[in-house]
C-alpha cells in the first residue's frame, strides 16, 4: 500500500449522520447483508450485475469513491497485472477496510468528501467507480451532480466513470421496498428522497460527452465516458 492522503473539512449533519452506518461491526456483515440481500431482493438488483459492470469498467488506473469494504474491486478481473488503484471515502473505517482487502495490489487511500472539489489530479485516472454511494449523500440532483465535474476532471479524455445508485421516485417499487426505503430515510443512512432516473441522466450529460442510465429494478446503473 503506498500514500495516504487525508484532506477533510469539517461536514454537515446528514453527512455525518450517513457516516455513522459504517462501523466495523456493520462492515463485518455489509457484505453478506446489504450486498447479498437487499440489493437482490429489495433493490432487485443482483451484486453481480455490479460485479460484471466493475470487470467491464475498470482501467489500469482506477479511482474508486466510497469503496466500503472493497467487495466489488476484490472481484474484479483487471485487464493488467498491476492496476493503480486509488480509494477515496470520507470514513477511515471503509478506506481501512477496503485497502487491508486490496493489499495484493498497489492502493492509495485518499480521505476526503466527495461533494466537496477531490483532491486529485486532473486528467490522471482510466476510470471511475461511484457504486452504491450517490444515494447515501445529502442534496437533490443539482447538488450530486457536482462531483460529476470533479469525476470528469480527474479522469483522462476517453477514460470511464460508471456505477449504482438506489432511486427514490420514477421507477416502480413494490411493499417491500417502499417500506425498507422509507426506514433508510428515517435511520439516515439514504439521502435519496425524490432521486429519479431522468435527474441523473441529465445530471451525466451535463459534464459527459456520452452517457447512459439503465434502471434495474430500483438502481440504476450508469456509465459515462469523458
Ligand atoms: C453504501 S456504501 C457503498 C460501498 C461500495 N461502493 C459498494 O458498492 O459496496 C457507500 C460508501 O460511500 C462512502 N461515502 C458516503 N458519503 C461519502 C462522502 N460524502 N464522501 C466520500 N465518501 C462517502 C461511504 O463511506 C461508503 O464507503
Amino acid at each position: 500500500m503506498r500514500s495516504d492522503h487525508s484532506d477533510c473539512e469539517p461536514v454537515d449533519a446528514l453527512t455525518r449522520r450517513a457516516q455513522e452506518a459504517y462501523t466495523e461491526r456493520r462492515l463485518a456483515v455489509y457484505d453478506a447483508v446489504v450486498l447479498g440481500l437487499f440489493c437482490s431482493l429489495v433493490w432487485r438488483c443482483p451484486r453481480r450485475e455490479m460485479v460484471r459492470m466493475y470487470r467491464r469498467g475498470t482501467g489500469a488506473r482506477h479511482l474508486d469513491i466510497g469503496p466500503g469494504t472493497g467487495y466489488f474491486l476484490d472481484r474484479c478481473r483487471f485487464r493488467v497485472p498491476h492496476p493503480e488503484i486509488t480509494l477515496l471515502d470520507l470514513s477511515q473505517e471503509c478506506l481501512d477496510a477496503s485497502a487491508h482487502r486490496l493489499a495484493r495490489y498497489r492502493v492509495s487511500t485518499c480521505r476526503a468528501n466527495l461533494l466537496e472539489a477531490l483532491p486529485l489530479p486532473s486528467g490522471h485516472f482510466d476510470s471511475v467507480a461511484m457504486n452504491l454511494v450517490l444515494h447515501t449523500v445529502p442534496g437533490g440532483w443539482a447538488a450530486k451532480s457536482g462531483v460529476f465535474g470533479e469525476v470528469a476532471r480527474v479522469l483522462r479524455p476517453g477514460g470511464t466513470l460508471f456505477g449504482t445508485t438506489v432511486l427514490a421516485a420514477g421507477v416502480p417499487m413494490n411493499r417491500l421496498t417502499r417500506r425498507l426505503l422509507a426506514e433508510q430515510h428515517r435511520r439516515g443512512n439514504f439521502q435519496n428522497q425524490g432521486d429519479d432516473p431522468d435527474g441523473l441522466a441529465r445530471g451525466l450529460r451535463a459534464h459527459f460527452p456520452a452517457s447512459r442510465v439503465v434502471v434495474r429494478g430500483n438502481v440504476a446503473m450508469f456509465r459515462a465516458t469523458a
